[in-house]
C-alpha cells in the first residue's frame, strides 16, 4: 500500500489552483441519469470518489469518459437500476443516486450506506422524502429497493434537518417528477446551488436553491448540457491551514471566496491577513497563530465540519487553547489520536475537542481515520520536525486531486511511496 511522506517543517509560499468540488461533482454525476442526451462536466476533479461515481453510472448502462478536467456522461441508454454492494461500499454517499436512479427507471436498488468512519449515518430524510413523493421503499438485510410504479408525486417536504444529501435526493427525484414539490429547511450549502443550476441547464425548473425554500418544478425529461462545477471549499480551506501552520504566504486561484466566508473569519481570528479579489485569495500567516477561543460547526453558512480537521491540525501550534465544537457529525474526531502522535495536545470530550497549542511537532507514523482527518494529519505534517509517514492514504485520495503535487509546488517535501 502506497503511503505519503512528508519532510518538516517548510514554509509554504507560491500559488495554486482549487479543483472542482468533490461534494458538488457527486450530485451532478447523479443528476446525469436524468439527462438523456450527453453531459459535459468541466472542472470535474480526478479523485477517487467520482471515480466511483463514474464506475457506478457506467455499471448503470451510461457511456462515460474522462479528457482532463472534463468528464463526459451519456445516459441516453441506461438500462440498470441496481448499484452492487461493493460500489456502495466505496463511497457511502452514493445514496444521492437513488433519487435519480428512480425517477428515471422506474426502481432503484442498493444496499443502505448504514455507519461509516464520522458516525452512523443515517438516511431516513433521504427516505422519508421519496416515499412522500409517492415511492415505496422495502428494506431488507440492508438493501433498500425503492420502486414507483407511475411517475413520482410533487409534494411539500419540510426536513426535520437541513440535510445536504436530502435535499439534493429530492431534488434530483422531484426534476421529473408530476407537478410541484417544495423543500422546507433545505439545505443551503453552495453545493446544493451548484447542482440546481447543472439540472436548469438541463432543462429543470427548479427556483430558489441557496435559500431555505427550494421549489422544484417538475418538467417531463431533461437533455444534455454543459456546466462548470463549482470550486472545492474544502480543499481551499484545506491548503490555507497548510500555509498558514507553515507561517507561509500563498494565492490561491479559481476559489469562489464568497464561500468561504466563515472560515475566513477563523483564519483572521488567528491573526493571518486574507485578502480575497475575484477568484483569487492570498493568505499570509502570523510568525505565531493566535487561539481560537471557539469554533463551532453548523450548516452552511456556518463553519463547515469538513473544514474542522485541517484547521484544527492548525491550531496544534497556535499560542494557547483553542476549542472546537462538532455540531453535525458523531466520531468526527476520531484523527485527533494521530495527531498526538506527532506531539499535539489534544483533549476530546464527546463534541468538544480543546487543543493546546504546544511549541513543536516532531514526525512519526501516523493513519488516515477518515478524508478529512487525513488531510488534518498532512496540514500537521507539514509543520513538524522530521519525517511523516502517512499510512491508509486512499482516504485523501477521495477527495483531493494531486494533493501532493499541489503542496510540492508550493514547497512542501511530500512524496508517495
Ligand atoms: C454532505 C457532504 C459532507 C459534509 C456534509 C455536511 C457530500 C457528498 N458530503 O454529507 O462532506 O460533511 O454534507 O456539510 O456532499 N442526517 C440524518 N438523517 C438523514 C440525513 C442526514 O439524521 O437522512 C444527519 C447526519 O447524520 C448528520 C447531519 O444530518 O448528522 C448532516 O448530514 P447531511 O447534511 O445529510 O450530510 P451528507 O449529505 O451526508
Amino acid at each position: 500500500m502506497a503511503k505519503i511522506y512528508v519532510e518538516g517543517p517548510v514554509r509554504l509560499s507560491g500559488e495554486v489552483d482549487i479543483h472542482g468540488a468533490k461534494n458538488g461533482a457527486l450530485p451532478i454525476l447523479a443528476g446525469t441519469i436524468l439527462c438523456r442526451g450527453e453531459c459535459i462536466l468541466h472542472n470535474c476533479p480526478n479523485l477517487s470518489d467520482v471515480e466511483t461515481s463514474l464506475k457506478i453510472l457506467t455499471h448503470l448502462g451510461c457511456e462515460c469518459r474522462r479528457e482532463g478536467q472534463t468528464v463526459i456522461v451519456n445516459a441516453a441508454d441506461m438500462s440498470g437500476y441496481e448499484i452492487p454492494d461493493a460500489l456502495m461500499r466505496e463511497m457511502r454517499s452514493s445514496i444521492v443516486f437513488l433519487g435519480a436512479i428512480v425517477a428515471r427507471m422506474g426502481r432503484a436498488k442498493l444496499s443502505s450506506p448504514g455507519g461509516c468512519e464520522l458516525g452512523p449515518r443515517p438516511i431516513d430524510l433521504h427516505l422519508a422524502a421519496l416515499r412522500s413523493l409517492g415511492a415505496t421503499i422495502q428494506e431488507d438485510h440492508g438493501v433498500l429497493d425503492c420502486t414507483t410504479p407511475a411517475l413520482l408525486n410533487g409534494t411539500a417536504i419540510s426536513l426535520s434537518f437541513p440535510s445536504v444529501g436530502a435535499t439534493e435526493n429530492i431534488m434530483l427525484a422531484s426534476a421529473t417528477a408530476r407537478g410541484v414539490t417544495v423543500i422546507h429547511n433545505a439545505a443551503r450549502e453552495p453545493e446544493i446551488s451548484d447542482l440546481a443550476d447543472f439540472l436548469n441547464s438541463a432543462g429543470a425548473k427548479i427556483y430558489g436553491a441557496g435559500s431555505d425554500t427550494i421549489e422544484i418544478h417538475g418538467v417531463a425529461a431533461l437533455h444534455g448540457t454543459e456546466h462548470t462545477v463549482l470550486p472545492d471549499r474544502i480543499a481551499a480551506a484545506t491548503f490555507l491551514a497548510a500555509a498558514a501552520i507553515t507561517r507561509g504566504s500563498v494565492v490561491l486561484h479559481k476559489v469562489m471566496p464568497s464561500h468561504l466566508m466563515a472560515v475566513l473569519s477563523v483564519f483572521r481570528e488567528a491573526g493571518c491577513d486574507v485578502v480575497a479579489s475575484g477568484k483569487d485569495l492570498k493568505l499570509s500567516a502570523p510568525a505565531k497563530l493566535r487561539r481560537i477561543p471557539m469554533v463551532r460547526t453548523l450548516v452552511y453558512p456556518g463553519f463547515p465540519t469538513d473544514a474542522g480537521p485541517p484547521v484544527l491540525a492548525m491550531q496544534t501550534l497556535a499560542d494557547g487553547t483553542s476549542m472546537f465544537l462538532e455540531n453535525i457529525f458523531e466520531n468526527r474526531f476520531k484523527y485527533v489520536d494521530e495527531l498526538k502522535r506527532l506531539g499535539a495536545n489534544i483533549k476530546v470530550a464527546g463534541k468538544v475537542a480543546v487543543v493546546e497549542g504546544v511549541a513543536r511537532l516532531s514526525g512519526a507514523p501516523v493513519e488516515c481515520t477518515d478524508l478529512r482527518g487525513g488531510a488534518a494529519l498532512a496540514v500537521a505534517a507539514l509543520a513538524a520536525s522530521g519525517v511523516t509517514e502517512i499510512d491508509k492514504i486512499h482516504h485523501i485520495d477521495r477527495g483531493y486531486d494531486r494533493f501532493e503535487e499541489s503542496l510540492r509546488a508550493l514547497g512542501a517535501k511530500i512524496k508517495r511511496e
